[in-house]
């Protein structure tokens, strides 16, 4: 399976932050936002991770994360010339994805929970059709919203609905198989002038190839869209970090723990941030792990 995370946009909600800098390299406490959404792909199992932002910015992102090879993966990287919708990503990276599956994640989406890794992998193997998660949130209509039969099946999908049938919001992280090209090669523009992921997953759902797996109570699912909820994440990453010692979202651990780079070389990484707290921990990853054995 392919990866792409979608990283453009204009950021309004944010200025005048993201008037020089883009949103999702904007740090979330000890890191940058997009490290967030990396870290998923490569911990569902994919290595080939396509990066798609503005023009302007798509040259900051090359800078902070080159080609991957440091992490035992591969990036590559495109542009979005307009923010067309996110659905446009599979148009943009048609020739990337080829013939494979592909995970599409938000580049401002945080997920974090006991037990996640285990579960992508395991959607990722089973894939046919479409995986969407979803997520209970109290503002529902600020997102896609998905109806949900008694028995759990999903019914439909809303964008934004000013009435949400369900608290159930769709996230930013979308399972596909090699339609999704086709599909949203087939779009036509919403009345706001976007190809819409909700009528890819429509697609899907009256095909009746669309599967909704629930993030229960005690899994984080964070927004980063305001000044208010940036700040937030930022918060909740620095108490779990600090309360259990672990980082969340750190590539270079990330990187060793599903083989993709040896202790000795995610020292060699930890050891170029030396200066900083997280270039120590990466240190210390990976001395627990062998590095200089
Ligand atoms: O976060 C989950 C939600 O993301 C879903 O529940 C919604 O169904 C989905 O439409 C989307 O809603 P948003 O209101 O967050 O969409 P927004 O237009 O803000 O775009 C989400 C991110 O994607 C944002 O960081 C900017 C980026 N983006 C957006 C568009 C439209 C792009 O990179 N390119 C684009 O063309």
């Amino acid at each position: 399976m392919k990866g792409i995370v979608l990283a453009g946009g204009s950021g309004t909600r944010l200025h005048p932050i993201t008037q020089a800098i883009s949103k999702q390299l904007l740090p979330v406490y000890d890191k940058p936002m997009i490290y967030y959404p990396i870290s998923v792909l490569m911990l569902a199992g994919i290595r080939e991770i396509l990066i798609i932002s503005t023009p302007t910015d798509l040259p900051n992102f090359e800078r902070l994360l080159g080609d991957g090879s440091q992490l035992g993966i591969e990036f590559r990287y495109a542009e979005q010339a307009a923010p067309n919708g996110l659905a446009e990503a599979f148009v943009i990276g048609a020739d990337f994805i080829g013939d494979d599956d592909v995970a599409l994640i938000l580049g401002d989406n945080i997920f974090y929970g006991q037990g996640f890794s285990r579960t992508l992998q395991t959607e990722v193997a089973d894939l046919d059709g479409c995986v969407l998660f979803g997520y209970p949130v109290k503002d529902p209509q600020r997102y896609g919203v998905g109806e949900i039969a008694p028995d759990g099946r999903l019914l439909s999908i809303e964008e934004k609905p000013e009435t949400p049938k369900s608290n159930r919001a769709i996230t930013g992280l979308y399972l596909y198989d090699n339609q999704v090209v086709e599909i949203a090669r087939g779009l036509k523009p919403s009345a706001r002038g976007e190809l819409e992921i909700t009528d890819v997953n429509m697609t899907y759902l009256r095909q009746d190839r669309a599967r909704l797996v629930e993030l229960s109570r005690g899994f984080a699912w964070l927004d980063t869209g305001t000044h208010d909820s940036l700040l937030e994440a930022a918060e909740f990453v620095q108490v779990i970090e600090h309360r259990t010692g672990v980082r969340i979202a750190c590539l270079e651990e990330v990187a060793l723990r599903m083989g993709y780079i040896g202790p000795d070389e995610c020292y060699q990484l930890g050891a170029k941030l030396a200066k900083s707290g997280y270039g120590d921990y990466v240190m210390d990853v990976a001395r627990a792990a062998g590095a200089g054995d």
